[in-house]
């Protein structure tokens, strides 16, 4: 059996999950929906919601895999996502045959059934993602098609263990980028995704402009970042958000959406950062790109001094 899994660490992304799972029910999924959740900091009010809408709740409490706090603060200036590193437990989870893991901030706008199908000779050593919209040469690990392995498991946790330099972004996905990454480890591969299976809404140059365009190509919408729908009450304005809002008010009785939103949001892991920086530090980007030599490299065109390089990271859906 295949099966849609996410991730609960705490009160915070309570409303998320909910949604998440009522929308895989509506879009009329055949598959099971499994939560990694830690029933030591989620309220019992909220347990009891998830178990009405999840067939299986994965105990995560004395799992949970953590990435140093300093390095994700400062890399990405969130430090509740030094707990996000759990998710590669989902490779741990041979009971399914293959997984579609979704981050609880996500919601799907079509059924995505047919991702089973149209991976299912996919090899645990593979990883099926859309392109992130930071930097499209990586993949976003807030929604990934996976075929469970505990040797990859072992590989993946194993690798996290040696040192800040596993991940870009100091937590889950720049570790994933570099695991999934075939010039470095042989048989580990992203397979690429259209970005429609994982939107990300945003102000970016040309975003607008283009879910204007590809609006009804959009299977799965995903509110990244620090501002998620039910945090910030439905006057947020956008149509993304109201969309998010409409789901959540049409499928949930008045009386647990009340409780649900006056729970206070708290990290419950109580997650700090002892160096209590924030943000990029771009002095080190700085010094980084003038190390680069860049007035030099500028006077030899790219196309004049460039090695051949065979593409991995570019997937042909036909
Ligand atoms: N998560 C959670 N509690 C937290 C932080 C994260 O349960 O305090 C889970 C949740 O499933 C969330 C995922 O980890 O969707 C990744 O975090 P987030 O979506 O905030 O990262 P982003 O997509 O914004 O980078
Ligand atoms: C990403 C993903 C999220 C992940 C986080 C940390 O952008 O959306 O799933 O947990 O950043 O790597
Ligand atoms: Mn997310």
């Amino acid at each position: 059996m295949n099966a849609y899994v996410t991730l609960l660490i705490n009160e915070s992304y309570v409303p998320g999950a909910l949604v998440l799972a009522k929308a895989l029910r509506n879009n009329g999924t055949k598959f099971k929906l499994a939560i990694l959740l830690d029933t030591s900091t989620v309220s019992a009010y909220s347990q009891n919601l998830i178990k009405e809408l999840y067939d299986d709740i994965i105990e995560i409490n004395d799992d949970k895999i953590f990435m140093p706090v300093d390095l994700v603060t400062r890399k990405l200036g969130r430090p509740q996502l030094a707990v996000t590193l759990t998710k590669i437990l989902i490779w741990q989870l041979v009971q399914y045959k293959h997984i579609i893991y979704l981050d609880a901030d996500t919601v799907p706008l079509k059924s995505l059934d047919h991702l089973f199908e149209r991976f299912a000779s996919q090899k645990p050593t593979e990883v099926v993602a859309s392109p992130d919209i930071g930097w499209p040469d990586v993949f976003n690990s807030g929604f990934m098609v996976i075929k469970p392995d505990p040797s990859v498991y072992a590989f993946i946790k194993n690798y996290s263990e040696q040192g800040e330099m596993v991940s870009y972004d100091g937590a889950d996905q720049g570790l994933l980028n570099e695991v999934f990454h075939l010039q470095d480890h042989e048989g580990y591969n992203w397979i690429r995704l259209p970005f429609v299976y994982n939107m990300t809404p945003s102000t970016l140059y040309q975003n607008s402009p283009a879910i204007e365009r590809f609006l009804y190509d959009i299977h799965l919408v995903h509110f990244v970042g620090a501002i998620k729908p039910w945090l910030y009450g439905s006057q947020t304005g956008t149509m993304f958000h109201d969309m998010w809002w409409k789901i959540f008010n049409d499928n949930f009785l008045e009386v647990d959406r009340v409780k649900l939103l006056s729970q206070k949001p708290k990290d419950g892991l109580n997650l700090k950062s002892s160096s209590g920086s924030t943000f990029t530090d771009t002095t080190s980007i700085a010094s980084a790109f003038s190390a680069l030599n860049v007035e030099e490299a500028a006077k030899v065109f790219p196309w004049e001094h460039r090695d051949p390089v065979s593409a991995t990271r570019v997937f042909d859906l036909t």
